[in-house]
């Protein structure tokens, strides 16, 4: 893998100043923040109040802990342009987040926080190891989804010659990566998946294939996956995150010379991370729930919002700026079996341990009798499809579960290609049980 790393001079000072200045900048910004918010969303001055506090009380950095949480009801009840603290003509970009149920989260952006949003998405891909006159071939969806046009905000700004290609027909995205010799993939890590598959497909080999680097994110995935992807393709694979209530992709960076966790660019987005049952601010280093709050947003300033994504902070090193470990899952994907908590990355972690077994996977979840049973539905890889290969792989799988994670399941390997494929973010969990009880 070639070697990506910055060379003096390519990055920006925050990413290499002093934590003083940081945190003074941070400070300085976060008082406007809160006062923004309060004078502009009576949302916030609604809430404050109730809390009985006020942007004055904020003197230091730490005061952040007395101000009040915002969760996604709250945006749900301000639908669509509630939450907005400037008037809607001064908005040129609204994107919004479907949700399974209900109401769609509604988010917009002022020139400047394009300006803002495009910076940071630049340093982001700058981090993976692009660089101007690189060309990117852009597969996250483009349309109210945050994930296309957000890079490709980033990708223009940091000079990428960008292809806009979005999600889907996978046959093209091989033709094109291929064709034009993409230095760059942005993609979700299960659609790369079915890139991979693809490349077989047409009798090609994606480790002859131009790509030094992928960034992927929107959805959670795990170092096994990684070195799956690196393998595979022969290059570089980083972890890129985001969420649109916060900005969208680009929030934090994994940098290509370490691999070591995702850089918060924190001079725009301060990190939290709490007790999710008591809401208490955690030390550095402890696992909890990711709070975020702008702290230049203009037209959608968002104060102590609930990621519920599950991760921890971690010092700086190839930049100043903090780190988040790798997301484990969200709080609300975390599977509760007979007592024993599961994520599905803790599944993929098992899976790609077996040989014999491919990449995709889902979980089924039903009742039968007052006991919940999970069901591993993944698939062999063609070398594996006599059925006794196939059944040793199988019970492999589940005997790793069994001791590693300690739940028992039911493993399904079926055919190769059987697993639905995703062409953005995967659907990894399917819940049959009844709703009530
Ligand atoms: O997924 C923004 C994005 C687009 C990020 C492209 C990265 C790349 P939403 O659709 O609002 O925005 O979903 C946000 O996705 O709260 C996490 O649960 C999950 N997520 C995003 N990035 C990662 C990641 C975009 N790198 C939600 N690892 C977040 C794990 C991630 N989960």
């Amino acid at each position: 893998m070639e070697d990506l790393s910055p060379k003096p001079g390519d990055l920006e000072h925050i990413e290499t100043a002093s934590r003083d200045e940081i945190e003074a900048l941070q400070l300085e910004r976060m008082k406007w923040s809160l006062r923004h918010a309060y004078d502009n969303v009576p949302f916030y001055k609604e809430s404050f109040d109730k809390a009985g506090v006020h942007p004055d009380d904020l003197k230091a950095l730490s005061d952040l802990a007395k101000f009040p949480f915002t969760v996604k009801t709250d945006l749900r009840d301000n639908y669509p342009f509630g939450m907005f603290a400037v008037p809607r003509e001064k908005v040129i970009r609204i994107h919004a987040s479907s949700g399974t149920t209900g109401q769609p989260t509604v988010v917009g952006y002022t020139e400047n926080d394009l300006d803002v949003w495009g910076t940071v998405v630049a340093r982001s891909l700058r981090a993976a190891g692009l660089r101007p006159g690189n060309l990117l071939h852009n597969a996250y969806g483009y349309g109210l989804f945050t994930g296309g046009l957000g890079v490709h905000l980033g990708a223009e700004k940091l000079g990428l010659t960008t292809v806009p290609v979005s999600g889907g027909m996978t046959p093209r995205q091989v033709r094109l990566i291929e064709d034009f010799r993409a230095d760059g993939i942005t993609v979700t890590p299960s659609y790369a998946l079915s890139i991979i598959d693809e490349y077989a497909a047409q009798g090609l080999d994606p480790r002859n294939s131009p790509l030094k680097v992928g960034i992927f994110g929107a959805e959670p995935w795990t170092d096994a996956m990684r070195r799956e992807i690196e393998e595979a393709f022969d290059m570089h694979a980083v972890d890129i995150y985001g969420l649109s209530e916060v900005m969208g992709p680009g929030v934090a960076n994994e940098c290509v010379e370490t691999k070591d966790g995702l850089h918060v660019w924190e001079d725009h987005f301060y990190p939290e991370v709490i007790d999710p049952n008591t809401g208490e601010v955690l030390p550095d280093g402890e696992k909890g729930e990711l709070v975020f709050t702008s702290l230049t947003k203009e037209a959608f300033p968002i104060i102590r919002y609930r990621t519920r994504d599950l991760t921890r902070l971690m010092p700086g090193t190839a930049r100043s700026l903090r780190r988040m470990e790798k997301i484990t899952g969200r709080s609300d994907d975390m599977i509760i079996l007979r007592g024993v908590n599961v994520f599905p990355t803790q599944i993929e972690e098992q899976l790609m341990t077996v040989q014999g077994l491919a990449p995709h996977f889902q979980l089924e979840l039903d009742r039968i009798g007052h006991k919940d049973q999970m069901r591993v539905k993944c698939e062999c890889t063609a070398d594996y499809a006599a059925p006794e290969a196939r059944m040793r792989a199988g019970q492999d799988l589940r005997h790793k579960i069994k001791s590693v994670i300690g739940v028992t399941v039911v493993v399904e390997v079926e055919d190769p290609g059987a697993v639905a494929r995703s062409e953005g973010k995967a659907v990894r969990i399917v819940d049959n049980r009844p709703k009530d009880g």
